[in-house]
């Protein structure tokens, strides 16, 4: 059975104008997609697709216009400890240590202060910052933020982990790092993973498979897979893998035809501003014809 299986999700923003009036802005058009117990589900698509309104619904953050989004066969009825998300922004607290915030969302579950405090220890490790556990955020690069958000979503041992560009803030190198730790982490915790990014090479090199999302309003256009082995994603030039080369170019052609689009869009707004603006000069034209008239 699928870990977690969309069918024909759709979601339209209302957004408000003047008065009681409303505008409409579909999101998600019917999104249809299955992901895997152990899976590492890669979603790119054109900025504004809906991607993140996706990753919002599986989070059980906000509640699809219809269809539905089933985990292990059960429809989400709202959020749950067991997807743990992670956004591009961290949100730690700034008044806690690393340790007190990896702590915070095991407060509730696990009343044993000197356990959560070995548990907490134990994932910060896992991520690579052990000996920061009395550091406070101000205290800590982009990156290491990053980590102890993750170690905080870990640390509630969920079976899934839903990423929305949590690694988009960061410089090149640093990014590297995570994407290696986040990869080896996943395996060996067999998370199901749904990660979202708009880095071509960061989704091949992280997903098993990678959904290309349509432009706005979003649905699946197509889901590839990508056939590179563990052993592969782990030397230093997998980057010049065949496979690699292959499903990156596979991905661009995809994704290329819908920013075209996303594109088209947006200049034929401008045509319109443009026609509107040149309605505006013949207007001021006329009005100052007018004036000129009236002077005489
Ligand atoms: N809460 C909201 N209210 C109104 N419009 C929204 C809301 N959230 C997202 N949108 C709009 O829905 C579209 C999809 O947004 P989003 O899912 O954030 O795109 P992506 O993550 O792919 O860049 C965008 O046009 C965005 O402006
Ligand atoms: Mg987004």
């Amino acid at each position: 059975m699928a870990k977690i299986r969309a069918d024909n999700v759709k979601k339209t923003f209302k957004i408000k104008k003047e008065g009681n009036e409303f505008d409409e802005l579909p999101a998600l058009a019917g999104v249809n997609l299955e992901i895997d117990p152990g899976e590492f589900m890669v979603i790119v698509g054109p900025s504004g697709c809906g991607k993140s309104t996706f990753l919002d619904l599986v989070g059980g953050l906000t509640h699809p216009d219809e269809g539905t989004i089933a985990i292990d066969g059960k429809p989400i009825t709202g959020p749950s400890r067991d997807r743990a998300i992670v956004f591009q922004q961290n949100a730690l607290f700034p008044w806690r240590t690393t340790l007190g915030n990896v702590e915070f969302g095991l407060e509730s579950i696990n009343p044993d202060q000197d356990e959560r405090r070995e548990i907490a220890l134990d994932y910060l490790s896992l991520v690579g910052l052990s000996g920061y556990h009395n550091h406070y955020p101000h205290q800590l690069s982009g990156g290491m933020k990053q980590r102890v958000s993750i170690a905080r979503a870990l640390a509630l041992n969920p079976s899934i982990m839903l990423m929305d560009e949590p690694l988009a803030a960061l410089d090149a190198q640093t990014r590297e790092f995570l994407q290696r730790d986040i990869l080896r982490i996943s395996k060996e915790s067999r998370k199901t993973v749904l990660f979202i990014t708009h880095s071509i090479d960061e989704a091949v090199f992280l997903g098993d498979k990678v959904a290309v999302m349509s432009a706005r309003p979003g649905v699946i256009k197509r889901v590839v897979d990508i056939p590179l082995t563990a052993e592969e994603r782990a030397s230093d030039d997998v980057v010049a893998a065949t496979e690699f080369v292959q499903s990156r170019q596979l991905l661009w052609r995809l994704l290329k035809e819908e920013v075209v689009k996303v594109e088209e869009a947006q200049s034929n707004i401008h045509a319109e501003d443009h026609s509107n603006s040149l309605l505006l000069d013949k207007k001021t034209g006329l009005i100052n014809s007018v004036r000129a008239f009236a002077r005489i």
